[in-house]
């Protein structure tokens, strides 16, 4: 990256959907940012941003030629990481916030992790810090386990089911506010919370562990009917998606499905995203929105600005961490969706 004297960085985006439109907006204020290239679809389509037409390319080729930093605000496994690769080849920082790419590849971002190039705090819980603490201060306090709610859109419609809304209805709620993946089958199926359990999991316990292995052990709610989740209410409990990291047998045990949480449970607050992490150093709780275009935009710049200042990315363990044995671990009740 070369950037002469203080010229601003030069940002080249994938995508100005809901994240990339609220990051643009965002970056208005910041005049160490620039946004020089932005990639779309559809270059006709009305957005709010500033001078589109200078700005908006069907062509990968012009982001990679005049960025200082690659923004992978698109989503999807296949186009968004080949020109990730391309732009971690060619020696640039990446921001994303594309966790399914993160999850699923880890192996094309490894190499420039390791050099802190990697800079993905958005893609765990928006704009709620959990890969900063998970991959740094608490690395210092042993895992004993973990347990998150990780996707809003499931956290959004448990909370409308308890309300008497009908399933499709919050769903569709959900997706016009923007929390939903463009395939909200991702969301309701589990599989969303299962790719930032899968990022949260290797930085915290077992680097190495497969998708595969995640995808395996996930359950949404998809299956879930308003009875359970009145059910739960009864005694004033909640039914919430969550993923856990627990020591099994002298392994790592990684596993999203909805669970029973009794009244009072630190993740049944009503927040969509909360992370608590139990460790030697003793109980750490963090809570915030997990879902949205700002809220995800504010961690995306938030990145940037570590980028802009020096700061490296969160680089990954080094090596798996040994699973507890005779840990007391806390069993959720899990909910019946067979
Ligand atoms: P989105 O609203 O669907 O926006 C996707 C953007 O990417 C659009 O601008 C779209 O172009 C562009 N795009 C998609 N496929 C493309 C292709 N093949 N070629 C060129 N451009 C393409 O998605 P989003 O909600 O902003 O999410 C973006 C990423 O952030 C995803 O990885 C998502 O998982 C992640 N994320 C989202 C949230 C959230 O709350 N929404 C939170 C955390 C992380 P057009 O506009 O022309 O269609
Ligand atoms: N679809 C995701 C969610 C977006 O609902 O949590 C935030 O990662």
């Amino acid at each position: 990256m070369t950037r002469p004297g203080d010229s601003p960085l030069r940002i080249g985006m994938l995508g100005v959907g809901t994240v990339g439109s609220a990051l643009a907006t965002l970056m208005q204020d910041r005049p160490e940012l620039r946004l020089v290239k932005a990639l779309v679809r559809d270059v006709a389509k009305p957005r709010k941003i500033a001078h589109p037409e200078a700005v908006l390319t069907t062509d990968p080729d012009e982001v990679l030629a005049e960025a200082d930093v690659l923004v992978e605000v698109m989503g999807g496994t296949s186009l968004a990481v080949d020109v990730t690769r391309r732009a971690l080849d060619a020696g640039l920082p990446v921001v994303t916030a594309n966790k399914a790419a993160l999850a699923e590849r880890w192996d094309v971002y490894l190499p420039a992790m390791r050099e802190g190039r990697v800079y993905f705090e958005s893609s765990v819980m928006a704009g709620t810090p959990s890969i900063e603490p998970v991959a740094g201060i608490l690395r210092g306090s042993s895992p004993l386990e973990l347990h998150a709610v990780l996707n809003g859109t499931c956290s959004y419609i448990l909370q409308q089911l308890e309300g008497g809304t009908s399933y499709a209805h919050a769903l569709a709620e959900a997706q016009r506010l923007g929390y939903a993946e463009a395939d909200p089958t991702l969301d309701v199926g589990g599989f969303d919370a299962a790719h930032k359990l899968t990022i949260l999991a290797r930085l915290a316990v077992t680097p190495d562990l497969a998708w595969e292995d995640v995808k395996r052990a996930t359950h949404g709610i998809d299956r879930l009917t308003p009875g359970l989740v009145h059910e739960a209410m009864e005694d004033g409990g909640r039914v919430q998606l969550v993923g856990s990291i627990t020591p099994r047998e002298g392994a790592w045990h990684v596993t999203v499905r909805p669970v029973y949480l009794p009244a009072g449970h630190p993740l049944a607050a009503g927040e969509s995203a909360a992370l608590l992490y139990r460790g030697v150093g003793g109980e750490v709780l963090i809570t915030g929105p997990g879902a949205g275009g700002v809220e995800t935009a504010s961690a995306v710049l938030g990145d940037l600005l570590a980028l802009a200042s020096g700061r490296p990315g969160p680089t990954p363990l080094s090596r798996p961490v040994v699973p507890p044995a005779n840990a007391a671990i806390e069993e959720l009740g899990e909910v019946d969706v067979a």
